[in-house]
């Protein structure tokens, strides 16, 4: 096990390159690796070293159960899709499941979207078998295309680039969203889109935005002044991703001139996937000097004693909000599990977020071919999570949620229920399987029942 203290000083953002990293793309050129890097390393920071500390403060209040965390969005962005509205439509259907929550259960909302440079994709085999001719696997448009050539496969460093240019597009018109009008809670009808609003979801939305409307009329009515209420008028909404592409994360960190910190700019959250989680492996030495907060996946195969040294590895001085821990067991195996992980990260002493992601541990192929998840075990999954917790006593933080404003078919069920039959009509993920919007606002009324209780 690495010493916390030893490596602690012997971190630098370039530390992790004499460790064993796993998941990098095979570049083929390393020196145009070197030159992309650099030329990064000199282009503006995404996000500020300030605003990542406000999220470890609204992180901090999760693990303490005074707030919940939805950290949602896209399993993989795609260059394919940068455009207003598919990034307006996620934020709207992320802003209708943080009012079902906050009004369904008086709990703040802490929104954490998966945008905004959320591209890189860890892959179970480096290769894939295409009619007989052995390709390189995708990993995520920030390192390859998915046509299935060898062609568009080959690792491509100048995508990094281009993924750095679509955050900032993409985080800009975040920015504008949430700060400029559209998120006012006065718009709160305006969210419902138009195939949401037919549905069952959309009109029980649809009486909750109109009990809002009626409580802002009644403060006004009391001589309240609603307009100097700048909380009533903006969203903090705060973007994450894997950090997955050591290179591209090490060119955007970036020394704080208030405090000396390391913050990688590139999101105000990061975390390590499930694949690349080891306590003394390159990823986890990457985060473990970052000041931003982070988080860590914790999938079946991750022992107690893997999760107690990651905590030590990540969050050696215990600081409330600054690890976040996402659960992905399945629904199968969350209430056997998860408390076993529950006790021993409590008996530690580490205050940490608890996020349930009840899409990764429950992925299957349909019988076509259709890599497919089912609404009611992401239901039990985020069921048993509660109920672990209800157990334990300890607190429930958020839910880590795969989902798209558009109206696909890639999950089964739901209120209007999506079958096997109808994955191929609108199945358009680049990697995983999303909720839709009608899925994710039912999802939303299921969970806050679950937090009143
Ligand atoms: C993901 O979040 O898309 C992912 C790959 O998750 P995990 O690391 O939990 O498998
Ligand atoms: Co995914």
């Amino acid at each position: 096990m690495v010493s916390p203290e030893r490596s602690r000083e012997a971190w630098h953002p370039r530390s992790w390159r004499e460790l064993p990293a796993a998941q990098q793309p095979p570049w083929p050129d390393e020196t145009e690796v070197d030159g992309v890097l650099k030329h990064l390393s000199t282009l503006p920071p995404l996000v500020f070293a300030g605003e990542a500390r406000r999220l470890t403060q609204a992180l901090a209040q999760a693990s303490r159960g005074e707030a919940f965390v939805l950290q949602a969005g896209d399993c993989a962005e795609s260059f394919a899709d940068l455009s207003a509205d598919s990034i307006r439509d996620k934020l709207k259907v992320i802003l209708q499941m943080a009012v079902v929550l906050t009004y369904g259960s008086g709990v703040p909302v802490v929104k954490v979207g998966r945008m905004a440079g959320q591209f890189a994709k860890p892959r179970s085999l480096p290769t894939e078998d295409v009619g007989g001719m052995e390709i390189p696997s995708f990993r995520g448009h920030i390192v390859n295309d998915e046509a299935p050539t060898t062609e568009a496969r080959t690792a491509d460093p100048s995508r990094m680039v281009a993924a750095y240019h679509q955050s900032a597009t993409t985080l800009n018109l975040l920015r504008a969203f949430t700060k400029g009008g559209f998120a006012d809670l006065s718009e709160v009808h305006t969210w419902n889109q138009q195939f949401v609003a037919s549905s069952a979801e959309g009109r029980r939305y649809e009486a909750v935005a109109s009990e809002i409307d009626r409580a802002l009329r009644f403060m006004r009515a009391c001589g309240i002044d609603l307009g100097a209420e700048a909380s009533l008028h903006q969203v903090e909404f705060w973007t994450c991703h894997e950090a997955l592409l050591l290179g591209y994360e090490e060119a955007m960190t970036r020394e704080d001139s208030l405090t000396g910190d390391w913050y990688d700019c590139s999101a105000h959250m990061l975390w390590v996937g499930d694949r690349t989680r080891q306590p003394d492996g390159a990823h986890v030495e990457l985060l473990s000097g970052l000041h931003n907060p982070v988080g860590a996946k914790i999938g079946p195969t991750a022992s107690t004693r893997d999760v107690l040294e990651l905590c030590e590895r990540l969050d050696p001085e215990r600081t409330p909000g600054r690890l976040t821990l996402i659960t992905r067991l399945g629904a199968a195996r969350v209430e056997q599990t998860l408390p076993l992980l529950l006790r021993a990260v409590a008996d530690a002493g580490h205050p940490v977020v608890w996020v349930c992601d009840p899409m990764h541990g429950n992925t299957f192929l349909s019988d076509g071919g259709r890599k497919t998840r089912r609404f009611d075990d992401v239901l039990a999954e985020i069921q048993g999570f509660f109920s672990a917790h209800r157990a334990e006593g300890t607190r429930p933080g958020g839910v880590h949620i795969e989902l798209t404003g558009d109206d696909v078919t890639e999950c089964l069920g739901g209120a209007e229920e999506v079958l096997e039959d109808d994955l191929d009509l609108r199945y358009t993920t680049t990697c995983d399987p999303r909720l839709n919007a009608r899925q994710s606002l039912d999802l939303a009324y299921r969970v806050a029942e679950l937090l009143r209780t």
